[in-house]
């Protein structure tokens, strides 16, 4: 299972990649405005700046809604850096873009995926990854690891290459879940991935040891 950060903060992605376990980056325009990343030129040095500390995809989402305008920006951002993934809206015209992108060897994540009809159409259309947003599913009373189980079943059913990306990881519990699927990338905030580290037993466990072994050798 390969392991994104969902995030445009600089020190957490350096933190996560110091870990060795870090598989990619994804983001949105809404993390960038998070960070206050606002303006074309800040933008794209921005994802730059990110590529340059992950080795891994880094996903850089669209603005434009049209097919013509998907293509050109996405073919813009492609150029940026090898590691780019351009993140391309779950909407028709998306879809055709994607269809083209695949046909050149750009890859793609297909986001705001809330059914599993979507995963099936971004799948066929080529998509490297598509996002299903499970922490707004559970946010809105739907179970979003349901929707992770069956596009797990349809992907299988017909060896489709697209990657699930389960997206919108709340907390370690989703991730250990996705795993369970089979979800093949999670991405999620630093916070859920350091938790999954943290049991009470190891960290009293380890304490015995390292007094019993100040006890031994006083
Ligand atoms: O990867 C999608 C993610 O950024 C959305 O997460 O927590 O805003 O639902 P959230």
């Amino acid at each position: 299972m390969k392991f994104f950060i969902d995030t445009a903060n600089i020190d957490e992605i350096k933190e996560a990649n110091a870990l060795g376990i870090l598989d990619g980056v994804t983001t949105n325009p809404s993390l960038m405005a998070k960070e206050g990343i606002t303006g074309e030129e800040n933008i794209l040095n921005h994802y730059i700046t990110i590529c340059n500390i992950v080795d891994g995809p880094v996903s850089a989402e669209v603005i434009a809604t049209d097919y013509e305008g998907i293509v050109k920006e996405g073919e813009y951002l492609a150029t940026l850096h090898k590691n780019i993934v351009v993140k391309v809206p779950m909407i028709l015209e998306g879809i055709k873009a994607i269809k083209h992108f695949s046909s050149k060897g750009i890859k793609t994540n297909c986001t705001l995926i809330f059914s599993a009809g979507q995963a099936l159409i971004a799948a066929k259309a080529g998509a490297t990854y598509i996002s299903p947003f499970l922490g707004r599913l559970d946010d809105i009373s739907v179970n979003g690891l349901d929707l992770i189980a069956q596009i797990r079943q349809i992907y299988d059913n017909y060896s489709f290459d697209t990657e699930i990306l389960a997206a919108s990881v709340r907390h370690p519990m989703h991730i250990i879940h996705c795993a369970e699927i089979g979800s093949d990338v999670m991405t999620g905030p630093l916070k859920a991935i350091k938790a999954l580290a943290n049991h009470p037993l190891t960290t009293s466990g380890l304490e015995t040891f390292l007094a019993d072994h100040a006890k031994g050798n006083k």
